[in-house]
């Protein structure tokens, strides 16, 4: 990749592209099943797992540029936050699909949800948005690194546990669901390997 092309795929830019492919992938999948309650359940379960996948990518990004330098695990690194803006345009439109998803069959969509869903969901979402709303240099500067690392860094270890339960759940329907958290454990163990070698390193400079 020439070094213009990667700096045109970056930043803000490469945020609007990824939620512009969404959301036209979402419309696409709902029109499938004639914007019908089937189809906007399918955009639930497909913006669940783009959510995944982004959150993933930002939420190992330093901890992959630490282990492995090279110029993807760069890239990552440097657009670490706009892929974590792109993760909560996802849950945006999760969001929209759920309040569909309840208007349209009000009867399944009580039987798809709890108590423990609001509680567990409407945590993560004030997570999702109060993160995102600081992952803006004026507002980053304004709540100051200290109190930014601690939100997103309880944050980011809240909604691994909230992809953990939500799809650990349908394990027992599903067996294949199990797949799913493979890639969160991936990148809980990524990002406790990076930080041993951070301390082992601190050790052996400063003995
Ligand atoms: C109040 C907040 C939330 C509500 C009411 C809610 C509601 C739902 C509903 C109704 C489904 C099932 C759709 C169906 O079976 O057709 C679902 C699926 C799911 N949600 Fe949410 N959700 C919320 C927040 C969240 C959050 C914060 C996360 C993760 C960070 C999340 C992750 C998931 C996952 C992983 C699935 C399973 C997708 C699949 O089956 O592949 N949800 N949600």
């Amino acid at each position: 990749m020439s070094s213009d092309r990667q700096n045109w795929f970056e930043g803000w830019r490469l945020f609007a592209l990824l939620t512009f492919i969404l959301a036209c992938l979402c419309i696409w999948i709902a029109g499938m099943r004639g914007f019908e309650v089937d189809g906007v359940r399918m955009v639930i379960r497909f913006t669940a797992r783009t959510s995944l996948l982004f959150f993933c990518l930002a939420f190992s990004a330093a901890a992959l540029a630490k282990l492995w330098p090279n110029a993807w695990t760069r890239w990552l690194r440097r657009n670490r936050r706009y892929l974590g803006v792109t993760f909560a345009a996802s849950h945006g439109i999760h969001a929209v699909a759920i309040a569909c998803f309840a208007v349209m069959d009000p009867a399944g969509y009580a039987a798809a949800t709890s108590a423990a869903s609001y509680i567990f969901g409407g945590i993560g979402y004030a997570f999702i948005i109060a993160m995102a709303a600081t992952s803006f240099d004026r507002s980053a500067a304004a709540l100051g690194p200290r109190a930014w690392r601690i939100l997103h860094l309880t944050g980011g270890y809240y909604l691994t546990f909230q992809f953990m339960v939500s799809f650990g759940k349908r394990i027992p329907d599903m067996p294949l669901y199990a797949l799913f958290l493979l890639p969160l454990l991936i990148v809980m163990a990524l990002r406790l390997i990076a930080m041993a070698s951070t301390r082992s390193r601190r050790t052996l400079r400063a003995g």
